[in-house]
C-alpha cells in the first residue's frame, strides 16, 4: 500500500501543507527544525492514531490553534481509501473514513499500515521494559486491529482491579490487619486471567515469529556483530504458554500465588502489564551493555523485522525511516538502502541530502519554511 496524498492542517508547525505523493522511494530533506518530523508523524498517526514522540495529543496542535486536521488517501492495491482525523485536546477525535462521519477513530486502524522508524526507537533497547511491551503490542494491533479492543479491556480491567486492591490494602492498613470486602476480587481475577491471556498468548507468538527476522536484519546491518536473541520473559515462575488456554490458567494460579502481596500492596503484581522482552546481543544483555551503534543497529533490526513480518501477512506497509541515515556509517548505509529499495512505499527524512544514499533515488522534497516542495 502507500500513501497518495497527505494534507495537514494545523498539525504541529505546519498551517497548511498539500503533499502529493508516489509510491517508491521519497526523500524529505532540509535543515532541523522545519518539519521534516511532523511529516511522517502524521503519517504516523493516521496509521495508528498514536505519535512515535508524545503520549497526549495536545502538542500535535500548532500552537495557537484549536484542532489539528490529517487527511491522507490510501492506496491498497488499486483501491483507494480517504482517512480524514480531527485531534481535538482534551477530546475525543472524530474520523471520516471515505467521507462518511458514521465511524469511530478506532475504525482507522488497519487502513494504513506503517512501520515508523526513529532515533526515538533507541529507547527500545535502552528504556523501560514499557517500550519494549509498547512495541509488541502495537505491532500486534498492526496486524491485527482487533487486538487493540483486547488491549483496551486489559488496561480497564487492570485499572478497576487495582483500585479494588487499593482500596482493601488501605482499609487493611486503618483497621489494624482486617481486610476490606474482597469477593468481587475473583470477578476480576477471571476478567484479568482473559484478557491477559489473550495478549500473552499473542505476544509469545509474535516473539517467535519475530526472532529470526531480527537476526537476519542485524546480521545484514552488522555483519557478524550478532547473535541477537529475544527472549519473552513472564511476570511469574514458569514455562511460556503454548496457547491462549494454558496462558488463562496460568495467570489465574499465578494471581492466586500472590494473592497476599497484592492485598498488601494495592497492586496488580502479575500479567503482561509486568511482562519483559528480553534483548540479547551475544551473550549479554543489550540493555546496560550495548554499545550506541549496537543499541543503534538492533532497535532498527526490530523495525525492519516488523516490516518484513507485516509484508509476509500481505498488503506491504509503507516503511518510514526519520533521520536514520546521519548514524549509519557509509557501509552500513548502502546496506540499510539495498534492504528497503524495494518496498512499495518508503519515505526518508535527513538533514543533509548526502546522507540519503544513492539507492534511494526517488522523489525529492525540499522542506522549509513551513513548505514542503517537490524538486
Ligand atoms: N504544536 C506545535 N505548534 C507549532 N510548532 C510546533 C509544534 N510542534 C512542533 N513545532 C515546531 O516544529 C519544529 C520541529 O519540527 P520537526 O521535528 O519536524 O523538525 P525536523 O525537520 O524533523 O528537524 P530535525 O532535522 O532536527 O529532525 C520545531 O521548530 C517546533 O518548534
Ligand atoms: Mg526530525
Amino acid at each position: 500500500m502507500h500513501v497518495a496524498h497527505l494534507s495537514l492542517a494545523d498539525f504541529r508547525s505546519y498551517a497548511r501543507v498539500e503533499v502529493p505523493l508516489d509510491p517508491g522511494v521519497s526523500a524529505f530533506v532540509g535543515p532541523n527544525g522545519q518539519g521534516k518530523t511532523n511529516l511522517v508523524e502524521a503519517i504516523g498517526y493516521v496509521s495508528t492514531l498514536g505519535s512515535h514522540r508524545v503520549a497526549t495529543d495536545a502538542p500535535l496542535i500548532r500552537l495557537g490553534a484549536e484542532r489539528a486536521v490529517v487527511r491522507s488517501s490510501v492506496v491498497d492495491r488499486a483501491r483507494t481509501t480517504l482517512v480524514e482525523l480531527e485531534i481535538t485536546a482534551g477530546k475525543a477525535n472524530r474520523a471520516r473514513i471515505n467521507r462518511s462521519d458514521n465511524v469511530r477513530p478506532k475504525d482507522v486502524l488497519g487502513l494504513l499500515r506503517t512501520v515508523l522508524f526513529a532515533p526515538e526507537d533507541l529507547s527500545l533497547v535502552k528504556g523501560d521494559p514499557g517500550e519494549r511491551r509498547r512495541f509488541l503490542d502495537e505491532l500486534l494491533t498492526a496486524r491485527a486491529p482487533r487486538l487493540a479492543g483486547v488491549r483496551q479491556d486489559y488496561e480497564r480491567v487492570l485499572k478497576q482491579r487495582n483500585a479494588l486492591l487499593k482500596t482493601a490494602a488501605m482499609a487493611r492498613r486503618a483497621g489494624g490487619g482486617k481486610g476490606a470486602d474482597l469477593s468481587t476480587l475473583e470477578v476480576w481475577d477471571g476478567h484479568l486471567a482473559r484478557a491477559g491471556a489473550e495478549l500473552t498468548a499473542f505476544r509469545v507468538r509474535l516473539v517467535d515469529a519475530l526472532q529470526p527476522l531480527v537476526a537476519q536484519a542485524y546480521e545484514q546491518l552488522a555483519p557478524g556483530g550478532g547473535p541477537t536473541l529475544l527472549e519473552y520473559r513472564s511476570s511469574f515462575e514458569g514455562a511460556l504458554p503454548a496457547s491462549r488456554e494454558e496462558a488463562y490458567q496460568q495467570l489465574l494460579e499465578a494471581l492466586q500465588a500472590v494473592r497476599k502481596q497484592e492485598t498488601e500492596r494495592g497492586l496488580t503484581l502479575v500479567g503482561p502489564h509486568r511482562d519483559e522482552l528480553g534483548l540479547k546481543l551475544g551473550e549479554l544483555p543489550a540493555k546496560g551493555y550495548a554499545s550506541h551503534g549496537e543499541s543503534w543497529s538492533y532497535a532498527l533490526a526490530l523495525r525492519l523485522a516488523s516490516y518484513e513480518l507485516l509484508r509476509a501477512d500481505g498488503g506491504e506497509p509503507v516503511l518510514i525511516l526519520d533521520d536514520v541515515f546521519a548514524e549509519l556509517d557509509a557501509r552500513r548505509r548502502d546496506q540499510l538502502a539495498e534492504l528497503v529499495a524495494g518496498g512499495e512505499q518508503v519515505l526518508v527524512t535527513a538533514a543533509v541530502p548526502d546522507d540519503v544514499p544513492k539507492a534511494l533515488r526517488g522523489a525529492r522534497y525540499a522542506v522549509a519554511g513551513g513548505a514542503v516542495d517537490r524538486l
